[in-house]
């Protein structure tokens, strides 16, 4: 059960934990040493740490979290508008990659940023499998087109028809257009609870993506492949995801070979106001 604690030399009874506490676990009324939350509430806490996260003097430890282990916030790196869009536009998907895989270092670097993503009631719930051996990365893409022989036998004239036939002869032609030959491969999976588990996913690939930037490494999607290994059965064995857990999303990563020059155009957003 998640418990509060509370340093009463160091608490200045403004009342901010309780203002934050989004759950209203915490309910002292200002002016007063927080209470320890009765049990019956504290099963609602997601130990998002936003107590310990509001308070100004470090007096309230959370059982998930104590105040030494939050570093203080520090609004100054925020980028500005400018430059925030610049980064976003900045970003590209990478199918051109250096041969050698980024350092496990690096890439825990990069999982751990993508942690950062906020998950349905904080429950964190994606799990990462990384690929750098050249040898699985190639089985891996054998198997999408193995799947999408499969699918071209069984439907050819479904819509993604065409693209796998590209992709099935480019293979046979010894290029990689699933992969396009990425030293690494990272999947997002998890069990499924609540249901927000495949958003929470997509939204930590999506940081993982942006969060690639700043190790000077770069991403792409791979859908093809996500596609393929969810419903492919063989794939079932060979990625071995912890039972009950479902693949939701996978990203290629490396060093990039080759530099963008220029910010491509996207669509103007479409918003009706109301
Ligand atoms: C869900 C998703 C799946 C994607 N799957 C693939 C893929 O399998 N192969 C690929 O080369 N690009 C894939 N992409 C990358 C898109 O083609 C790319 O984001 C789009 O063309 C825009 O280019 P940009 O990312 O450089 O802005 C995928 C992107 C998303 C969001």
């Amino acid at each position: 059960m998640p418990a509060i604690t509370i340093d009463e030399t160091l608490c200045i009874k403004d009342g901010l934990c309780s203002t934050i506490c989004p759950m209203q676990i915490i309910t002292p009324p200002k002016g007063e040493i927080p209470p320890e939350p009765k049990p019956e509430f504290s099963k609602w806490c997601t130990s998002c740490g936003h107590c310990v996260s509001i308070c100004p003097t470090g007096a309230l430890s959370h059982s998930s979290m104590n105040p030494d282990q939050c570093p203080t916030a520090d609004y100054k790196l925020i980028p500005g508008p400018d430059q925030f869009e610049h980064i976003l536009r900045l970003r590209r998907s990478i199918r051109r990659f250096k041969k050698t895989p980024p350092e496990k270092e690096v890439i825990e670097r990069l999982i751990s940023m993508a942690g950062y993503a906020p998950s349905g009631h904080n429950f964190q719930p994606v799990r990462w499998q990384v690929f750098t051996n050249r040898d699985d990365l190639n089985q891996l893409v054998d198997m999408v087109c193995d799947w999408m022989k499969h699918m071209l036998n069984e439907m050819p004239e479904a819509p993604h028809a065409p693209v796998f036939k590209e992709v099935v002869k480019a293979w046979n032609e010894g290029k990689d257009l699933v992969l396009h030959e990425a030293p690494c491969l990272v999947l997002a999976h998890s069990r499924i609870q609540t249901g927000t588990e495949p958003t929470d996913a997509a939204i930590s690939l999506a940081y993982l993506d942006l969060a690639a930037l700043s190790l000077g490494m770069g991403c792409c999607w791979a859908g093809l492949f996500t596609m393929a290994a969810k419903l492919w059965e063989p794939f079932g064995q060979f990625l071995d995801l912890p039972k009950g857990h479902q693949l939701h999303g996978a990203m290629m990563v490396g060093y990039p070979k080759l530099k963008f020059q220029r910010l491509p155009v996207r669509n103007h957003p479409e918003i009706q106001w109301r």
